[in-house]
């Protein structure tokens, strides 16, 4: 898998990817919103073995985000299965390193996962899965034509989902 936005390019992440991408998740700015906390580097190649299994299950999951002018990994974005109110659903997520945040990039990088994944496999919808009290997460989500779908409580934390259906 191989995608390319105006300033971004998304990939399958590789093992080794876990050097750049081990900083930006063990930032507790970065880390808020996550049930987590912060990850340890051996968390981050879990993390990435988790991806890489989704690739080969689903054909699609997180994909590394590349800054295209500086070849930069800047974190990652894509669709993963989730099991939200006791079903299998396809989520968008993303998580950037707070250096690139405010410039559009998650919203580019997530433009980019969700029309590929309209239409490459064919989802008749996706669902975003976010707290309220991450407004910028939020901003994203709606940026991509997502509306407030329903309330949910996802690994023990009040959440909100999100849905955008297919053209
Ligand atoms: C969520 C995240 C990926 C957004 O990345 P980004 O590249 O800054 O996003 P964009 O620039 O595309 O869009 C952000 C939007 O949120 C808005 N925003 C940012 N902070 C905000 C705040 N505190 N209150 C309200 N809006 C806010 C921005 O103004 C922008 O909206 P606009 O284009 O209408 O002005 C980034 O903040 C992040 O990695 N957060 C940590 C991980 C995370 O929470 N992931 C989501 C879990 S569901």
């Amino acid at each position: 898998m191989w995608l390319e936005t105006q300033r971004l390019l998304l990939r399958e992440f590789r093992q080794d990817d876990y050097r750049e991408l081990a900083p930006i998740q063990a930032n507790p700015q970065v880390m808020k919103f996550s049930q987590t906390g912060i990850l340890s580097t051996s968390q981050t190649k879990e993390k990435i073995e988790n991806f890489i299994t989704s690739y080969k299950q689903f054909g699609f999951g997180k994909w590394a985000v590349i800054l295209k002018q500086s070849s930069q990994l800047i974190g990652y974005c894509g669709i993963a299965v989730e099991q939200i109110d006791g079903k299998n659903e396809q989520e968008i997520g993303y998580r950037l390193d707070p250096r690139f945040w405010s410039q559009g990039l998650a919203t580019e990088a997530a433009v980019g996962a969700t029309d590929y994944g309209f239409a490459q496999f064919k989802f008749p919808y996706l669902l975003g899965i976010v707290e309220r009290a991450n407004p910028a997460s939020v901003r994203v989500l709606e940026k991509l034509r997502m509306h407030f779908e329903r309330m949910t409580v996802f690994h023990g934390v009040p959440m909100d989902v999100y849905r955008v259906d297919a053209i």
